[in-house]
Order: structure tokens, then sequence, then C-alpha cells
């Protein structure tokens, strides 16, 4: 069976350590779309390891890790992790497969990153300044420089001239020192020593696997809501985070997929800027953020926190064709005496049960709150559903009934150990 597992919220929904948690049942692990700007934490008997780049496969010994074309790589940033990876005693090695179609980040898409943020002024996206929208924005327009385009660096003809043609007109934007187009193709031209053993045909690699009956999992970067085509416009981030960018980004057809595994957090949160609905400016908003220690994994900024939103979910449920969710988090609850689920919106006095694709319309949305008795007694460590408190089970039977889809994973701590992986007949075949 060939799985998703994709964000089903607004990124940071605890996918690394799900992906990590089924890894085992895989061949390969591979990640469609975004670049460094995702962060993924995996905690491995108390060790902590944060991915930006690389899939959440590689901490398992045996497992081919894959970057997709749909990823967008800012070389120093993949070699950076590469070394810290070995630092904690994970090898890389030949475990890395990386398209040859992939489009690379380069110096001035930072800059230009940074630029763009400070001429929105109050309207500004907070991006994480890594440079993806602008490098994305470059593959859009025709104009990037692809992984793969490297090989060329000892002719130094058509890649030249792009490096040429891209460093010039940032030198025409960006006042300061101009940058040195030739001091970026030698940056280039260093990379590609490292780069060149692990790039591949990524389409040619993943047809051969499933032939050979390998088992892939696709990874999702960010979450459903800051997709570029589904998520809450223009404060999203540069690429598909959806189910269809498993198809794009890796270069598969829709059937290589079994399944779709959609991640959820038991309360909601999102970075800086952009809407969020069920947002807590409050102590209990307050009280999430410290217990749940939400600070962004790439950029250590505070993430907002609100009460689970249902009709976002429902949404990615819709978008992604959601399976079964996995329910990350559940622990930041325990304690809390009463506990909302936002199950519509109220806009202009009519009840939405829909997401709104209007950025205008959700702004004009109140969350419609139903509120579910908490638990007293602590949902860390539990390792099956009927460990859980009462309170907790009934509040995640009454997630499914809202949602429309089974909860088949339970987290209820950052260790591997701490998760419930449910064997009830509601929830796939293919999680059990
Ligand atoms: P960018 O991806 O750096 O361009 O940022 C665009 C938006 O996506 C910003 O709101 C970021 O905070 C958000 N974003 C990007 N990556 C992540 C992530 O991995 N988790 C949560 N938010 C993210």
């Amino acid at each position: 069976m060939n799985i998703a597992v994709l964000g089903a919220q607004w990124g940071d929904e605890g996918k690394g350590k799900i992906v990590d948690l089924l890894t085992p049942s895989f061949s390969i692990v591979a990640r469609y779309q975004g670049g460094h700007n995702a962060g993924h934490t995996v905690y491995v008997q108390g060790q902590k390891f944060v991915l930006h780049l690389i899939p959440s496969g590689i901490l398992h010994p045996g497992i081919t890790c894959i970057i997709g074309n749909g990823l967008v790589i800012d070389p120093q940033a993949l070699f950076a992790e590469v070394d810290q990876l070995a630092s904690l005693g994970v090898a890389v090695g030949d475990r890395l497969v990386i398209s040859n179609k992939a489009h690379l980040i380069l110096p001035y898409h930072r800059e230009l990153d940074l630029l763009s943020e400070a001429r929105r002024g109050d309207r500004k996206i907070g991006t994480t300044s890594r440079g993806i929208g602008p490098a994305y924005e470059d593959k859009i327009a025709r104009r990037g420089v692809r992984v793969g385009d490297l090989a060329e660096v000892a002719s130094e003809t058509p890649l030249a001239d792009a490096v040429r043609e891209n460093v010039e007109a940032r030198n025409r934007l960006i006042g300061g020192a101009a940058m040195d187009w030739r001091r970026v193709l030698d940056h280039l031209r260093t990379a590609w020593v490292r780069l060149k053993p692990w790039v591949k045909d990524v389409s040619l690699y993943l047809a051969e696997a499933r032939r050979a009956g390998r088992a892939v999992l696709y990874e999702g970067a960010q979450g459903t809501l800051l997709d570029i085509d589904h998520g809450t416009y223009p404060f999203v981030t540069s690429s598909n985070a959806t189910i269809g960018g498993v198809c794009t980004g890796l270069d598969v057809g829709p059937r290589a997929g079994d399944g779709v595994l959609g991640v959820g957090r038991a309360c909601t949160t999102r970075g800086r800027e952009g809407p969020l609905p069920t947002e807590l400016n409050d102590e209990i908003g307050t009280r999430l953020r410290e217990s749940g220690q939400e600070y962004g994994a790439s950029t250590g900024r505070p993430r907002r926190c609100g009460w689970y939103d249902a009709v976002a979910v429902r949404y990615a449920v819709r978008v992604n064709g959601v399976d079964a969710l996995a329910l990350t988090k559940l622990d930041v609850l325990d304690g809390l005496d009463e506990i909302q689920i936002c199950t519509a919106y109220c806009c202009n006095g009519t009840t939405l049960a829909e997401f709104p694709g209007d950025l205008g319309q959700l702004a004009a949305c109140t969350p419609v709150y139903e509120s579910v008795p908490g638990w007293c007694v602590p949902t860390k460590g539990a390792r099956r559903f009927s460990d859980l408190p009462e309170g907790a089970q009934r509040y995640i039977r009454r997630l499914e009934e809202v949602t429309g889809v089974p909860t088949g994973i339970i987290s209820t701590g950052s260790d591997r150990d701490e998760t419930i992986i449910r064997e009830e007949s509601v929830v796939p075949r293919w999680l059990r």
C-alpha cells in the first residue's frame, strides 16, 4: 500500500512524528513540495530531531528518502541538515534521492523574500524568509534553475546565462552592493559536486520501485489551509501542500496512492499572519501555547492557538479525499474543564457549514462552538483508545462525527511511543 500523509490545518500538525511512526511499514518516504520552510520535529527516546528538507523517514535505517521535483532546494540548507543528522548519528549516505527537476533556492531568493515582505508592510504574509516564494516565482516564470541544470556547469552555457540574467535582474531591483553572478555560479559548481550522487530521475525511480513491490509513503509539508490554491490565499505558502501535489511534485499518476491520512491537532495553530477563525487571545490561548510549546520548529516564532476548527478540517477532508485522521497533541487539552469545538461559522447572520473560499467572507465569520466536558486524568502515554479518559474518548468520537472521518492515530506526547494506533474496524485497513 502507498499512502499520503498531509496536513489538515495550517501546518505544524505533527506530520513529522506520524511519518516517522509509520515509516517501518514502507520502503520509501517521498516529500512532494515545499522546502526548508518546513520543520518536522521527531523525538526518538528523548532525542530531538528537526527535519526541514529531508523526509522524516531518514531516521529509520534502510529507508530511501526522496526529494521530489515539487520542492525548492537551498543546497546549503540541505548540506547543513545532512551534516546535522550525521552529528546525531544518522547517516544519510546513498539513502537520499533528489529529483533532477527540483528547483534551486539561490542566494538572491532569500533577499527577494525579505524585500517583498518589507514592501507589503501591514499586508505581509509572515513568510519564513527562506526564499521559498521567490524560488517558486522563478519556476513559474520559466527562469528558474533546476538541480539537473547544474550538470552543465562544466560547459557553462545555458546555466551561466540563466544565472547571469537572474542576478542582473536582482541587482536592478535591490539597492546596495551588486551581487556577482560569477560567484553564484561558483557556489553552484561547488554544490553540484556534493549533490550529484543523489540526483536521479525520480519518476523512473518510483515506477521501478513500485514494480518491485516497494511501498511508498508520500510526505506533505505545511498544510491544506496554507496551500497556494486551496488555502487562505494570499496568506499561504507557494506550493500545493494538498493531495494534487503528490502527482505534480513526484511525477506519479493519480493511482499511485491507496489512502490519504490527514494530520490535525487537538487544538488549531497557525503562524503570525492570516486568518485563524478560532484563535484565542485569552488565557486559554496562552495556556495552549505554553503547554504545547507552540513555537515554530523552523523560525522559533510563537504560534497563534485556538480551538479545534471542524469546518476547516472538513474542508481538508474534502479537498484531499482524506480517509482517516491522525489527531496529535491531545495531551495539550488535559486538565481543561470545558473544551470547545467549532462546528460551523456564523457569517452576517447566516450559518455556514462549509469553509468559504473568499477571504473577505472568512473575515466576517465567527465560530459557532459546541461545548464538551474536558477530562482531568492525563492522556499522556496511553497506548490504547480504551485507556484514554472517558472525556477524551467522547471528544474524539465527536470530532469523528463533525469531520466525517475516523481517527486512526492519536498522539498523546512527543515521543514515538506516546501514540495510539487504533485497531477498530472503522479505521482503514492500511492503518491497522
Ligand atoms: P513561506 O512558505 O516561507 O513563503 O511562508 C508563507 C506562509 O506559510 C507563512 O504564513 C508561513 O508562516 C507559513 N509556513 C510555511 N511553512 C510552514 C510550516 O512548515 N509550518 C507552518 N507554517 C508554515
